[in-house]
């Protein structure tokens, strides 16, 4: 669907609507119909986040929809006129983790309650979802956002169920409105979609293929971020790495669009995630070493380190290839630290390829990691692949095995800091201990020291003397 006609039938379903109102509001009694006073009443809004920052982003977008009908955010259920339920497919613990909590509202929330499902797990399940679910209200996808205010006025109007899951994106967001509630810190969309096809992965089923966003769009937006006081921008697509490929008229690719976010004035830091390893360029290294804003930090996933593996996940590298990256960043800025995704029990994976994994691991030395065990996604190729499935207690002692080398690789890193300086970007108190600091270094290492709120938001010099479980402790200079 193009904007114009978006423009168009929102506005006709707006016609439509103040058209039925206004004739059951017009009999002799002049009762007031069921539907004007719930409109009324619809003024709160709850939203619950599951998944990736893209859905921690998109939650900002809508509740940036709802604040612009005059709604406003609570933190409790049964204080909502309006439930959202932003939710992710990735595991299938994910998914449990939202039917388990939907299916409990079914038994309990009040009718007049409006509940919708968006995110990717509406995409991957669809109005299926009305059949185990059926108080749910409507199912909206990731590429339907902007569908958001129109659903709510057509479910107010006609109390049917709806599903919008359209396969692409194909609508610029209104970002400059989304609703953020960090001071300090955004996400700042620039791809969405993914074209790479993991075989494990159903990312590119419920987010549909690559879309980036105009770089004059995006400059704008972090220009105004930056304009209200954000000090700290992270770029989001599931492959950065591909920016701009898709708009070759642009000529804008993601390094070039790095060099221009750099020159925006009073900008501190510029992060980005996710990096294919397969997409990264020598311009994007070389980045890292001249741009003053961009962050010491690549989150950079491997996914495994036997050869046979990878080609079976469809990632295109080999574990060399990706070591060679991994020396070339090196060679370019030493001090860079990063980070890893890693899946364990992968359809066939013997023990020995296994320990590939964990022996490069153990070499390459990632500042983070995030370790999963498989799990089979509907809709993708490796999901056929039943017969050659790890055993559960199998794939899970191999991800505890991967847990305690990172945690083993985290302390001896976190030692190395010890009576060093660093540079901190403050963000807020620390949650257990309010007279204490917390912020990340430029490498993403989480920082606390003693201090206040009045230093949200600035660059501090902290001293490290000590260091807890993934956290540096010190004092400020
Ligand atoms: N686009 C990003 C990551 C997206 S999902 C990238 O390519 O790096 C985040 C992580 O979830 C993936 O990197 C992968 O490690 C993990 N993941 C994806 N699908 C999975 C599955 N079916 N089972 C277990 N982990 C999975
Ligand atoms: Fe999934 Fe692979 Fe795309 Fe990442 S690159 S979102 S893992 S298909
Ligand atoms: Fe993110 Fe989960 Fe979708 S990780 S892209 S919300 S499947």
């Amino acid at each position: 669907m193009n904007h114009h006609d978006t423009h168009l039938s929102h506005f006709f379903q707006q016609f439509l609507l103040s058209k039925s109102l206004a004739k059951r509001a017009s009999g002799p009694y002049n009762i007031v119909p069921q539907e004007l006073l719930f409109i009324g009443g619809m003024k709160k809004y709850y939203i619950k986040t599951y998944g990736c920052q893209m859905n921690e982003l998109d939650t900002e977008v809508m509740a940036g929809i709802l604040e612009r009908r005059g709604m406003q955010r609570v933190s409790e259920i049964d204080d909502a006129d309006l439930l959202l339920f932003n939710t992710c497919s990735i595991r299938d613990l994910a998914e449990r983790k939202v039917m388990g909590k939907l299916g409990q509202l079914g038994r309990t929330s009040q009718k007049e309650t409006i509940i919708g499902i968006t995110g990717c797990m509406a995409n991957a399940k669809k109005a299926s979802l009305f059949q185990k679910l059926p108080h749910i209200d409507f199912v909206l996808g990731p590429n339907n956002i902007h569908h958001l205010d129109d659903i709510l006025d057509e479910i107010l109007a006609s109390k049917q169920q709806i599903a919008r899951t359209d396969d692409t994106f194909s609508q610029e967001l209104d970002y400059l409105h989304a609703k953020r509630t960090d001071t300090v810190k955004a996400f700042v969309s620039i791809i969405r979609g993914c074209n790479k096809f993991c075989t494990y992965c159903i990312v590119p089923y419920t987010r549909g293929r690559e879309v980036s966003r105009p770089h004059k769009d995006i400059i704008e937006e972090v220009r105004y971020l930056v304009d209200h006081g954000i000090k700290e921008i992270t770029l989001l697509g599931q492959n950065v790495n591909s920016y701009g490929k898709d708009q070759p008229n642009n000529h804008c690719l993601f390094h070039d669009l790095l060099y221009q976010l750099n020159n925006i004035p009073y900008i501190e830091r510029i992060r980005y995630m996710t990096s294919h390893p397969v997409d990264i360029t020598q311009e994007l290294m070389e980045a890292h070493r001249d741009l003053k804003t961009l962050c010491e930090f690549i989150h950079f996933p491997i996914q495994a380190g036997s050869n046979r593996i990878l080609k079976k996940m469809n990632r295109h590298y080999t574990a060399e290839e990706y070591l060679e990256k991994v020396h070339r960043i090196r060679d370019l800025v030493p001090n860079i630290a990063l980070g890893t995704d890693i899946i364990v029990g992968f359809p066939s994976e013997t023990e020995e390829e296994f320990q590939e994994t964990y022996n490069i691991m153990e070499k390459i030395q990632y500042s983070t990691a995030f370790l999963f065990a498989y799990s089979p996604r509907k809709s993708t190729p490796a999901m056929r692949w039943k017969h050659q499935s790890i055993d559960d207690p199998v794939k899970q002692d191999r991800l505890q095995r991967l847990i305690n080398l990172q945690n083993n690789t985290s302390t001896s890193q976190l030692k190395k800091f010890l009576g060093q300086e660093v540079e901190v970007l403050v963000e807020r108190p620390n949650a257990k201990d309010r007279s204490m600091m917390k912020g990340r270094t430029r490498c993403w290492r989480k920082v606390v020291f003693p201090g206040d709120a009045s230093l949200r938001g600035s660059l501090q010099r902290v001293k490290i003397h000590s260091y807890g479980y993934q956290t540096l402790v010190g004092e400020r200079l």
